[in-house]
């Protein structure tokens, strides 16, 4: 045996290609070990990561939250209701949102300081939304998904709204409503909007003013991808800075690349065709206005 054995590596040496593919397989075989053991490993890391969510006050991180700390302080929900994302009936295990702001927050997010909370997602998109939309009930934080082994993928984009994803069962709690569903939630802050956006905000208005209401259409449905002055999201261009959009767009085209940008070109930005002639005009009145009180 060990004779014929012998015999046969030496062949190998003689016939440098197959030496080349013995080497090869024996690489395979190596890879495919390693492979196997990083599989392993990353199973093993699963068992005990779980996502987690982090509060913040001002920017300022104050408590982080997994899941299973979650699970054990406060009563898990089976919801189900028509997911305008999905454009179809679904069914979601998640916490009601009120429940989780008061485990973050404490009693804190009823302080009358605070104006706002910006949801950040996983990939930076942040959705800024008034207050008093969350002392409402029917804002649910679902973590799992009933209809679907994992999370069902939304859209062509083929995202997933998972670990945390942001949902109001209310018919009129919407986006169009400035109601924030972000997808792949991972923190949650507490703002003053004044503050920590002071550069967006139009000072010395009143809320009645059309100038207030554009604003805050900008601070519900825009902020997150577009800044002025240099704050804000960056998704968009700066429209106040260096110049503003008013000063180099006439008013009837900034209408219309804010109702229909689709019609004029493949974007990232989303068409609003639920904007009334009224709101637009209010828009373009605090891009004015912003512009006015540049310098
Ligand atoms: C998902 C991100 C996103 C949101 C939300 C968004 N935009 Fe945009 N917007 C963009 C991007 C990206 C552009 C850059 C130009 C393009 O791709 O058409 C843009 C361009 C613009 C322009 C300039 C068009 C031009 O060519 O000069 C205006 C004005 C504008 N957006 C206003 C708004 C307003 C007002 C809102 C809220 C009602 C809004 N956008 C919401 C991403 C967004």
């Amino acid at each position: 045996m060990a004779v014929s054995i012998n015999i046969r590596s030496n062949k190998f040496y003689k016939d440098p290609y197959k030496t080349a593919v013995s080497l090869l397989i024996l690489i395979a075989v190596i890879m495919v070990f390693l492979l196997i053991i990083n599989i392993l490993q990353d199973e093993d890391s699963n068992i005990t990561q779980y996502p987690s969510l982090k509060f913040l006050i001002s920017g300022i991180i104050v408590k982080d939250v997994d899941l299973k700390e979650l699970e054990g302080n406060i009563e898990a929900h089976e919801i189900k209701f028509y997911d305008p994302m999905y454009k179809k009936e679904k069914k979601y295990r998640g916490f009601e949102l009120r429940d989780v702001l008061q485990l973050g927050f404490g009693d804190e997010w009823k302080n009358s300081d605070y104006t706002d909370i910006a949801f950040e997602a996983l990939d930076g998109y942040v959705s800024v939304s008034s207050i008093s939309k969350f002392r409402e009930p029917g804002g649910y934080i679902v973590f799992s998904d009933l209809d679907f082994t994992n999370w069902e993928p939304i859209s062509i984009k083929e995202a997933t709204p998972g670990p945390f994803y942001l949902v109001w069962t209310g018919k009129d709690q919407t986006t169009k409503n400035e109601y924030p569903w972000p997808w792949q939630l991972s923190s949650i802050n507490l703002i003053k909007f004044e503050e920590q956006y002071s550069a967006v905000s139009p000072s010395g208005v009143s809320e009645n003013s059309d100038v207030y209401k554009g604003y805050e259409i900008f601070k519900g449905r825009c902020v997150r991808c577009h800044s002025m002055n240099g704050e804000g999201g960056k998704v968009g261009p700066d429209l106040n800075a260096p110049q503003s959009i008013v000063a180099y767009r006439n008013a009837y085209m900034i209408k219309e690349m804010i109702k229909n940008p689709s019609k004029y070109r493949y974007t990232q930005m989303p068409d609003h065709p639920d904007l009334s002639d009224q709101d637009l005009d209010n828009v373009l009145a605090y891009f004015n206005y912003m512009n006015e009180i540049r310098n």
